[in-house]
């Protein structure tokens, strides 16, 4: 069994396990780097990882036309309540949830979460995926902080890193956020969808190779790679 992950620009992909159709942080809409629209967009579940609008993205309009079940913190999952979105999971930090398609637990990030329309977004969060005897661990948007070791200790097949700058972690601090994190395989996300966050993934992954010893998959928009 395979979890396949597709990247589609920006911090926006979708993990398909265990026959459901995971879609996170689904920004399409005004995303320069989106490869899909939001129309074309499936999902079992959405994923949201913290409230701002490159990550809550298409969302609302998402789970409504396939009425697939938002999984957020708690005061995220309120805001789609009351967006009209029936269907929600909350978790929160530090916490896990047995889903039909694996084991999902919300761990901490360093970053901000207000909503779009300014509504609180509670703290933001990274998953870890524990699924098919593998485990993948999205960072989402966040700075380097010492207790990506720990994370690690759970023993990583794949990490997906922002390495953008400016927002979240940049490259120097992504490398050694990879060498906390010692996953097998890495997939750098959020960077190159505006100037302001262009980096040379194709450059870093070759230096993260290097020093960390991870298989570095460097994805175009677009692109699937399969655990
Ligand atoms: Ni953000
Ligand atoms: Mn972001």
């Amino acid at each position: 069994m395979t979890i396949k992950l597709t990247w589609y620009g920006h911090a926006a992909m979708l993990v398909e396990v265990g026959g459901a159709k995971l879609l996170v942080d689904p920004f399409f809409t005004g995303n320069p780097a989106a490869a899909i629209s939001a129309e074309a967009a499936q999902a079992d579940y959405i994923l949201i990882s913290h409230g701002h609008g490159d990550h809550v993205g298409d969302a609302v309009a998402i789970a409504k036309r396939t009425g697939a079940t938002v999984i957020a913190n708690f005061e995220i999952c309120n805001w789609f309540n009351m967006q009209g979105v029936a269907k929600t999971h909350p978790q929160h930090l530090g916490g896990g949830f047995t889903y039909p398609f694996g084991y999902l637990k919300l761990t901490l990030a360093l970053h901000g979460s207000a909503l779009p329309d300014g509504s609180y977004g509670g703290n933001p969060c990274g998953f870890l995926l524990t699924a098919e005897a593998k485990k993948v661990y999205l960072a989402c948007d966040t700075g380097l902080f010492g207790d990506m070791r720990l994370i690690g200790e759970e023993g990583l097949d794949l990490a997906v890193l922002p390495i953008g700058d400016n927002f979240t972690m940049g490259p120097a601090d992504a490398r050694r956020a990879a060498k906390l994190l010692q996953a097998k395989h890495i997939v750098p996300v959020h960077y190159n969808t505006w100037d302001l966050i262009a980096q040379d993934g194709q450059a870093w992954g070759a230096q993260v190779a290097a020093e960390a010893g991870a298989q570095v998959h460097v994805l175009k928009a677009g692109e699937a790679f399969s655990l």
